[in-house]
């Protein structure tokens, strides 16, 4: 979808979610007042629709499904990858997506009571995730990054004090499973992120990002469960 004057906000974010994070970034509201075109709403707030609308373009147009062969990848590529990439979407997403929720239970909360679980869940899920990415940047991954450089050079590497990198590798996999059995719970509390008919535009935009926030979950999860542990293990092996 190109983004042109021709359509109102509304029918950009019901055409592409991802348009809707752009416009609350400009504290645009796209949903009870959507029925606006962008020349309108840019002279109203005196923002530049030039500016306005090449951010809409690159937000919509990121490729999506179209993945790199991490595989290939040197693992402190991937270290570094995996913490730019999803630890800081997570970041970024997460006040977002409370953001939304918080306003749904407000004014659908009567209707459908799940909302309020389902906002515990992802409240929940927030402050664990954070937790878990701190263990990963400050004690896991500056240890993977020592190991790929010992194991490239073909160089002993005194045990951390963790004795094992498969300590803290089996902490973060138990971390995973739980992340990955709660958002399996929000799928299904959320009727597979599905906007119920009576729903909002904010309603299918929440659900879109929650959807979307458990689907790079996955992808994150997997680089790390199936590429970057097996690979310390590996590497420690090479090194002592
Ligand atoms: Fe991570
Ligand atoms: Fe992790």
């Amino acid at each position: 979808m190109q983004i042109t004057d021709q359509k109102t906000i509304g029918e950009i974010v019901a055409r592409d979610y991802r348009a809707a994070a752009v416009f609350t970034s400009y504290g645009i509201d796209f949903c009870c007042r959507g029925n606006r075109t962008l020349t309108e709403v840019c002279q109203g707030k005196d923002i530049k629709q030039d500016q306005l609308e090449s951010k809409l373009n690159a937000a919509i147009s990121t490729p999506v499904g179209d993945l790199p062969d991490f595989n290939s990848w040197p693992i402190d590529l991937l270290v570094d990858y995996v913490e730019k990439k999803h630890h800081r979407y997570i970041n970024e997403a997460t006040p977002v997506i409370q953001q939304y929720l918080a306003k749904l239970c407000k004014v659908h909360g009567h209707n459908h009571p799940e909302l309020f679980e389902i906002t515990e869940e992802f409240a929940q899920s927030a402050v664990d995730l954070a937790a878990h990415m701190k263990k990963e940047e400050n004690i896991l991954f500056p240890h993977v990054r020592k190991l790929a450089e010992a194991a490239s050079a073909k160089e002993h590497m005194d045990p951390p004090v963790f004795g094992t990198v498969r300590n803290p590798v089996r902490m973060m996999m138990d971390e995973h499973t739980h992340e990955g059995d709660r958002f399996a719970k929000i799928a299904e509390l959320s009727d597979q992120f599905t906007a119920p008919a009576d729903g909002c535009t904010t309603y299918r935009v929440a659900f879109a990002m929650l959807k979307d926030f458990a689907a790079d979950l996955h992808l994150h999860i997997h680089l790390e469960n199936n590429i970057i542990f097996p690979a310390c293990v590996e590497m420690e092996e090479m090194t002592v």
